[in-house]
Order: C-alpha cells, then structure tokens, then sequence
C-alpha cells in the first residue's frame, strides 16, 4: 500500500535505525502545506569542547535536518533565509527542472535576507543526494550550510540498519572560532583543508548496529575542500551506489577517493555483537560501528534497483572537450557574485566571469535537446578535480589513467592529468551549472555552464 508523504515520513522516523539521526524539521513544521521548512540561519553549535562555533545552520544546528524523500513522488520544501546576505538551495545529484536548480540569477533570484522561497519537485532517481547554497559558497557551506537529501527507492529496499555520514573537516581552532576558510596560496592548489575532521559533527562517532544484520552506508562528502580516501577495516564491505546511482554490479570496497560533493552507498553485514568495523581517510579513522546483539529481519544485502538514467546514443554523440588548466593571471581581477576575487582556474582558457542580475555571461558551450554528448574532461593541473553537472547525469565511460566499467554519477573526479569521456543525454532544458566542485576552485575561476534547449 502507498503510503503518502507524511505517513511515509512518519514511519521513517519510526525506524529503530535512524533515530540518531539528526533531527527532522517535520516535527518543527508548523504548517501542512510543505513537506520540509528550512530555516537559514546563525547557530552557536559545539564542535569542540573548548567552545562554541559560530555556524550558519539549517534549523538551528548541526547536522541540518536530513530530507527523505520517495522516487516519483514530489516533495515540498519551504527555505526561510535569515541571514544577513542572500542566499539559494541547490539540490546537489537531483535531475529536477531548471526553476528548482538553485542558482542564483541563472535559474531563479537571490532569496534576500528576511525572504523566503518554495521548492517542488519530484525526484526522478532515488538514492544518496545532498543540498547546499549557490551563493557566497565558501562562506555559507564553509560554515554549515550542507546536509544529506535521501531519496528512498519507489518499491522501497531492506536493510536492517541505515546510517547517513557526511563528512565535513570544519576550519576551526582548538577554542572553537573560525579559522580563515580560503587562503589564496591554497586556492591556487588544492584547496584550503579544514583541521576538524567530523562525522555528522563529531570526530571519530561510532554507531551501534545489529549483529548480523544488513547495514547501508550513506557516505557524503560534504566538504568545500577534502577528498576522502575511503578504506575499512573488512574485507567484504561492498560499493552498491556511486553520487546516488546503483552500480549494475556491486564492487568490494578497497580504496575509494570521494572529491568533495561525492557520495558512496556502501553495503556490509554487521560482524558478531562485540565487534566493530572501522573506516578510514587516509588511515585515520573516521567512523566506527560496533555490533550490538538486535533484531535481524534480513540479513543479506539487497540490489539497488537501477536508477532511469537515459542511455547515451553513442554512436550518434556529438564530443565536446573541456580542458581544465590554470590560470596565468595570479592579480585580483573585478568580479561579481560568486566569482570576485583573483582567479587561478580556467575552463577552455576561460576563467568563469561571475554572474549578477541582468549580467549573465555567455555558456561554455550549447547543446541541443535530447542530442547525446561525450565530453571530454581533460585535466591539465596537478590537483584533483570533482567536475560537477548540474541536472543531469554523466555516464563515465573511459580514463586514460585507469580501467573504467562504466558508471553514471553527477560528480567526475579528475586525477592529475586525467582525461576522462563522460556521456549523457541532453534532455532537461535550461542553463545548467558545470564546475568543480573544490568550492575555492569555484570560487576562482573553474565553473560556467551549458545551455540545453
Ligand atoms: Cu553541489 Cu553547483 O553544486
Ligand atoms: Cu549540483
Ligand atoms: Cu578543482
């Protein structure tokens, strides 16, 4: 029996499972025409003992609330801004109409401070998202503003346990305070790293879950800066879904690097009570689950119905390329918007202009509708980059670097001197943003978008 949006949510919440997950803002709703309320706005949060951080939080704290959705079903979500500056809400994976993408002049106006604005939707793809603002993004993500968008499958999956990580390394000292969150020289490299490496806020959590049971585990890096190298302590922890979408066939996760804006769904059964299974970036541990006696109703990991990703027509693909470089201005040129500062990034010799009201600059390229592409992603630099498109999703199917069995994800992680072909369908008009998703990089030059109509 369906169930509709608020006996669904409802009955989420009851799961055993997920109650140490961060609040939902349902309880916090006052009203019943929106699935979600987010309020925007200044937090103290305790992220170290020491003191208080002076965040900027979704409803108050840290983590933000964690928005459920159902496949096909659409969602409401009313976001009150009240910081003092405008911001948006773009909805990092999700393949949703140009007037929900979040981007500030590109696809809707700035919500000013004190304003408000209503996102409906309806999710095509189910799986592991994220939300953030569009504007001042170093700022409002640097200090808080990032949290997990599930979109639960149509016909829904069974594990016996869920836990939703995101990552952030947050640019705090030891007392609390802020920490500058960019500085040029890293900038111009691979970005500023945060020193407070937490798991939903805290460093180094562990979860209890059921020994023996079935456990899926929504990794997301959720941080301006850090690509996680993800490794555990099992051997038989197993990749099923890549930035939201099932793989066809589940890999064993041995070594995985997560660039930020990236997510990984993994799939383990919880060892015998009293025994843990760690996981590590870079060989420091980041979470631990220790197995504790409890119900077991499925004990095996279920597969991930495939998400309705429109196959690339590859022999009729038209190949674009893109070749990321530095830049060779390192002098501070006079931007708007997102982009103000100096810039050290360039998409096909172009650092990306900024955008304001009424200044929109031209896309990097245009592409016709429904016509596949193969864009060819060339890294030029000695630095990592997560290339990020906005509402629609590549299909990667080649690296010179590396063996690629094809898979589909919104963020493409580039090694130095990568070249990677990633295809899709151009099906969902508008002007869609493609950058790295490095926010500094951003920041400084590495973004634009594409025209699809
Ligand atoms: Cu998370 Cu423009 O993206
Ligand atoms: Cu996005
Ligand atoms: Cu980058």
């Amino acid at each position: 029996m369906p169930l509709n949006r608020r006996q669904f949510l409802h009955s989420t919440l009851a799961l055993g499972a997920l109650s140490q997950l961060p609040r939902l803002s349902l309880a916090a709703s006052p009203s019943a025409d929106v699935d979600y309320e987010l309020t925007v706005a200044p937090a103290d949060i305790q992220l170290v003992d020491a003191g208080t951080t002076p965040a900027w939080c979704f409803n108050g704290g840290y983590p933000a609330p964690v928005i459920r959705a159902r496949q096909h079903q659409p969602i409401r979500i009313r976001v009150r801004n009240q910081l003092a500056e405008s911001t948006t809400i773009h909805w990092h994976g999700l393949r949703i109409p140009i007037a929900m993408d979040g981007v500030p002049f590109l696809s809707q106006a700035p919500i000013p401070a004190g304003g408000e604005f209503l996102y409906e939707f309806t999710p095509p793809d189910a799986g592991t998202f994220w939300y953030h603002p569009h504007m001042n993004s170093v700022e409002q993500l640097g200090r808080g503003l990032v949290g997990a968008f599930i979109v639960e499958e149509a016909q829904p999956v069974a594990f016996d346990s869920e836990q939703v990580l995101g990552l952030k390394n947050w640019h705090v000292k030891a007392d609390g305070s802020f920490d500058r969150l960019s500085r040029p020289r890293y900038a111009a490299r691979m970005g500023t790293p945060g020193q407070l490496q937490t798991v939903n806020g805290q460093q180094h959590p562990s979860y209890p879950v059921p020994a023996g049971g079935s456990v899926r585990l929504r990794f997301l890096n959720l941080d301006n800066t850090v690509t996680y190298d993800l490794t555990s302590s099992v051997d038989d922890a197993r990749i099923l879904a890549v930035d939201g979408n099932p793989l066809a066939q589940p890999v064993t996760l041995e070594r995985h690097a997560m660039g930020p804006g990236m997510r990984l769904d993994v799939g383990l059964l919880a060892p015998a009570a009293g025994e843990t299974v760690t996981f590590y970036h870079k060989g420091k541990p980041l979470v631990t689950l220790h197995s504790e006696p409890g119900e077991v109703r499925h004990g095996q990991i279920p597969a991930l119905p495939l998400n309705p990703v429109p196959a690339p027509d590859l022999a009729n693909a038209e190949t674009l390329s893109f070749v990321f470089e530095w830049d060779a201005a390192i002098s501070p040129v006079a931007k708007q918007g997102e982009a103000s500062g100096p810039s050290f990034w360039t998409i096909n010799r172009r650092s990306w202009e900024g955008m304001s009201q009424g200044n929109i600059p031209e896309p990097l390229a245009r592409l016709k509708l429904g016509q596949t592409y193969i864009f060819e992603l060339e890294n030029l630099t000695q630095y990592h980059h997560p290339i990020h498109i906005h509402g629609h999703t590549f299909t990667v199917l080649s690296s010179d670097k590396r063996a690629i069995e094809p898979f589909h994800t919104d963020t493409v992680l580039l090694g130095k001197n990568e070249k990677v072909l990633a295809a899709f369908v151009a099906d969902n008009p508008g002007r869609w943003m493609y950058h790295c998703h490095v926010i500094e990089h951003l920041k400084t030059g590495l973004m634009g978008y594409v025209e699809v109509s």
